[in-house]
């Protein structure tokens, strides 16, 4: 698939599984600087399989594309891609250990506009689906969804609540504590 709002960054990609709902759990942790929400990221990254979507929240310059980054890292997607918020197109797709789709919600006025965009496959796909200002799209986006807020503190503190599945929830906090 391919088109006005889709840019593929490669070839071929693979279809895969689903999980199953689990348990929900909120928490907050701090980040007080751009290396520590690309961290954060990474640690987000490993934890991650197919077919799973992080919808990511916040204002303008609050960290989305940063985080985004550490997670590209993780999942195993050449430093030669520069991941940037798909300005051109709404989703953005590169390779790694399996697709990473990036998508930007900002400029759609509903989530119609995101299912014509061709979204719907995401949800079997193979791939992980990374999604900034998820908030445009909340009302067609899967209960398992890894939700990543973002609150700007100041100019490098950023308060960020993640909420989702539990058990991945406490294993992404308990590593990002740890180190
Ligand atoms: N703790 C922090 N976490 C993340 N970014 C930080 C932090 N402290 C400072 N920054 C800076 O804030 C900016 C975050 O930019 P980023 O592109 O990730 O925001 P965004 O949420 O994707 O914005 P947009 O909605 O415009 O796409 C960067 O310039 C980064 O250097
Ligand atoms: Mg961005």
């Amino acid at each position: 698939m391919s088109g006005k709002y889709f840019q593929v960054h490669y070839g071929a990609v693979n279809r895969g599984g689903k999980k199953k709902a689990m348990n929900q759990r909120e928490k907050e942790l701090c980040s007080h600087s751009e290396e520590e929400t690309r961290r954060l990221g990474e640690i987000i990254g490993k934890n991650l399989v197919r077919g799973d979507l992080v919808a990511l929240i916040g204002d303008l310059g609050s960290g989305k594309t940063c985080l985004t980054k550490g997670l590209a890292k993780s999942l195993g997607v050449s430093d030669e891609y520069e991941i940037t918020s798909p300005t051109f197109t709404i989703i953005n797709e590169y390779p790694g250990r399996f697709p990473l789709w990036h998508v930007d919600a900002y400029r759609l006025e509903n989530s119609r506009e995101m299912m014509d965009a061709g979204f719907e496959d995401f949800f079997n796909g193979g791939g992980v689906v990374v999604i900034e200002w998820a908030e445009k799209i909340r009302d067609i986006l899967p209960k398992e969804t890894l939700f990543v807020l973002f609150e700007y503190m100041d100019e490098t503190t950023r308060i960020i609540r993640l909420s989702g599945r539990e058990a991945v929830v406490h294993r992404i906090l308990t590593e990002y504590q740890h180190q």
